[in-house]
Order: structure tokens, then sequence, then C-alpha cells
């Protein structure tokens, strides 16, 4: 039995900042940004966005009432949650009315964890072929005003139905994966912000990749010309690349350039968002799918994962025939097209806003935001949420 993706749909706020002028107003070369590192704009999230309300307004490009009967697992990928204790799953089972008997959980490893979900996701769907289950990526990534890390920020959430016979990819069980204790990104309890040993965590990011992707050479007995294209974890666009530079040289000339040429497509939206932790690598792949006009169905793609502290996984899925009609290209079209600019200043005051954590109240208006699912206020230390 085929399973995997059956949909996949993504969302961001509707603010943004333009990276040339973050880069000026931080006394950097603009081309560190745009091409150094590679990125273009970056989401910025108002008070009315959380990691609960990005994650349902993901799931609501694709949803209906048939899929809202047949789930009956929630996995809510995030290193951004809002409680400790309570799963921001269920906010979200909540806000996108599923049917009551279902389990749901909120997972953790870094950047990982979504990749965990679809992986178990996997395992009950061959247990309940019938079942769906819904797989939700979100995250709001914050590293501090004029930090080094900061060019690397941005906020949204993907989200995927995981079935038997998918229409989009189908995915195959021979991944590789490996787990090693080493501190290059984390976020104590008490931070709101990440700290990072960033020239390690690239240096670990590729080792754990070219790890993972010798394991899997030899597991599954395939190399680099079985694939048509590879979308990696992207914190941002220049750091796939650099992994896929230090393998291409194990194919022909031509295949580098095709691979190369798909790596472009899968970062087109990664570009003008920024690193969303969790659901980056779902992000590059959807970008990928609704971006190249070369990718066909039967083609092989490979994913690989990475959570810092740190997990990596290499992982393979084979396109499913029609799956163009089942990605959602013109409402993500829409997304970006509702998107406004803000200055540097305007970026400034929405990452420095903060929900009461005293116990007060706070009404929020969503007149300034279009999506569906919004934080409408905070009340006796409880986040209140709506759904328009
Ligand atoms: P930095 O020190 O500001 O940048 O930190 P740099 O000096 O290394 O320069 C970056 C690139 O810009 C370099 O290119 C420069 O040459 C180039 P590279 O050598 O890397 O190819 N450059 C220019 N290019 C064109 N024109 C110019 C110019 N000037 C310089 N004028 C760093 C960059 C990414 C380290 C920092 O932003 C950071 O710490 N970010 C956060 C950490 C991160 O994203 N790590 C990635 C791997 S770990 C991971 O992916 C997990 C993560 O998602 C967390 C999780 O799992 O939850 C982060």
């Amino acid at each position: 039995m085929k399973i995997g993706i059956d949909q996949i749909g993504f969302y961001t706020p509707q603010y943004f900042v333009d990276m040339n002028d973050l880069a000026e107003s931080r006394g950097v070369e603009p081309a560190k940004f745009t091409i150094g590192i590679g990125q273009s704009e970056m989401a910025v999230a108002p008070l009315t966005q959380d990691s609960v309300t990005l994650a349902a307004n993901a799931a609501l490009t694709f949803l209906d009432d048939e899929m809202r009967e047949s789930i009956d697992l929630v996995l809510f990928g995030t290193e951004t949650g809002i409680d400790q204790s309570k799963s921001a799953g269920i906010y979200v089972h909540d806000l996108l009315d599923i049917q009551p008997y279902a389990r749901t959980v909120e997972m953790k490893q870094a950047c990982y964890s979504a990749t965990a979900a679809l992986q178990l996701a996997k395992g009950h769907i061959a247990l309940n072929p019938n079942s769906k289950v819904l797989v939700l990526a979100s995250d709001i990534a914050r590293y501090g005003l004029s930090t080094a890390g900061e060019v690397t920020q941005g906020a949204g959430a993907v989200a995927m139905l995981i079935s038997a016979n998918p229409r989009i990819l189908s995915l195959e069980n021979d991944s590789a994966y490996i787990t090693k204790d080493i501190m290059d990104f984390w976020r104590p309890n008490y931070s709101p912000y990440a700290y990072v040993d960033g020239k390690y965590s690239n240096d670990q990011y590729i080792a754990f990749f070219n790890e993972v992707w010798e394991q899997y050479k030899g597991k599954a007995n395939r190399s680099l010309d079985d694939f048509a294209a590879l979308c990696f974890h992207l914190p941002y666009t220049k750091m796939g690349l650099k992994a896929l530079r230090t393998i291409l040289d194990e194919t022909s000339d031509a295949n580098q350039d095709r691979l190369q040429q798909l790596y472009e497509h899968s970062t087109t939206y990664g570009r003008k968002i920024g690193n969303i932790y969790t659901a980056s690598l779902y992000l590059g792949l959807v970008s990928l799918l609704e971006n190249s006009e070369t990718l066909q169905a039967g083609d092989r793609v490979g994913l690989f994962s990475y959570g810092s502290g740190a997990v990596g996984e290499f992982f393979t899925g084979i396109l499913e025939e029609g799956y163009e009609e089942a990605l959602q290209k013109d409402t993500h079209r829409n997304i970006f097209v509702q998107r406004e600019k803000v200055s540097v200043a305007q970026y400034e005051e929405m990452f420095t806003e903060r929900l009461p954590e005293d116990g007060s109240e706070i009404m929020l208006s969503n007149e300034n935001d279009p999506a569906p699912a919004y934080v409408s206020g905070m009340k006796d230390h409880m986040r209140l949420y709506t759904r328009k």
C-alpha cells in the first residue's frame, strides 16, 4: 500500500521586511543578505499570529469536511509552542472543527520534529488504512534584533494530510537517520530567543547530511542518478546549496545542472519567508512542486531534514500521477500577493510586542490581519483564538 502526502499547504503572515532595507539599517552590504545568505524578504508575525494560528491557516488552505471526519491523529511539530503542557495541536483541532475521536500531540526536536511526525503518521496509516493524519509544522524564528542570526528569522507553517494512496508524494521505506548530542542551536525555557553557534551549526548540518546520505546509499542501494530533485531543510537558502554541492560530483554535468536548477525552485518560497524551523523543509517541497515545470509523475525526490541538537534524516518519495492537480498553487500565490512590506522600524516594533504575561486581559482586533484564524486576545493566562 502506498502511503504519503495527499495534501500540502502553507501559510505565512502578511507582513514582510525587505532584506535590502534590513541590511542598510544594520550597516551590512545588502549582497551579504541577498546572495551570501540567499534571502530576499523575511516574514514578520503580528501579535494576532502565533504558531497555533499559522498552523490552522496552513491547514485551511486544503481542509474539507470529508477530511475533518477522517482525521484521527493530529501531530503538531514546533519549537515555538505557546504552552509547556497543553499541545498546540488541541487548539488547532478545535479551530479546524476536526471530529473529536482523534489523538492530538505536540512534538519537539528543533527543526526535525515534523519529519518524525510524518514517519509516525506513515506507521499509523499502515495499521489503519482508512485513517488520515494531519501533520502540522509551525514556527516563528527569533534570534533577536541586530544579531548575526537576525537575517535567518521568519514565520510560517506547513500542513500536510497523510493518507493511503496519496495524491502528491508516496513515501518510500528506506530512510537513513542519525542522532548526536551537540550544542549548535538551542533555546532555554526562559529565553524568547534562540542561542546559536552559527558557524558550528552550518558545519554540523553538512556533516549530518553527508553521514545520512552515505548511510542511505548503502541501505537503499541507490545513487544520486536515481534522483530527480533534492530538497533540504532551509534555515536560509544558501545552506541547502552548500550541502548539495558536497555531493554533486557523484553525478554527470547534466544531472548536476538539473539538480541545481531544481534546488533553486525549492528555495523560491523560502527566500521570501525565511526560516520557519520545523516547516522549512516542507515549504521547500511545496516550492519545488509548484515552481518546477520539468518534474513528472514517477520522479524520485530526496529530502534532508535537520533539527539542531541534533537529528538528521534523509528520506525519499515518488511523485504520484496527477500530483499537480492536488497542489494549492493559486491559494499560495494569493498569500504572497496579499502581503504588505513594512519598514525596519515597523518590523522592530512588531518583533518586540508581546501578549501579557501577568494574567491581564487584552483584546486584539483582526482588522489588519486577513488570516482566517487569529489570536483574538488573552485573558486569565489563556490565549483566545478566533476563526472568521
Ligand atoms: P555571519 O557570521 O553573519 O555571516 O553568520 P558570514 O560572515 O558567515 O557570511 C555569510 C555568507 O555571506 C558567507 O558565504 C559570506 O562569504 C557571504 P559562505 O562562505 O557561507 O558561502 N558574504 C557575502 N556574499 C556576497 N556579498 C557580500 C558578502 N559578505 C559576506 N558582500 C550565519 C551567518 C548563518 C552563521 C548566521 O546568520 C546564523 O547564526 N544563523 C542562525 C543559524 C543557522 O541558520 N544555522 C544553519 C544550520 S543549523 C540549522 O539549520 C538548524 C536551525 O534551523 C535550527 C533548528 O534546527 O531548529 C537553525
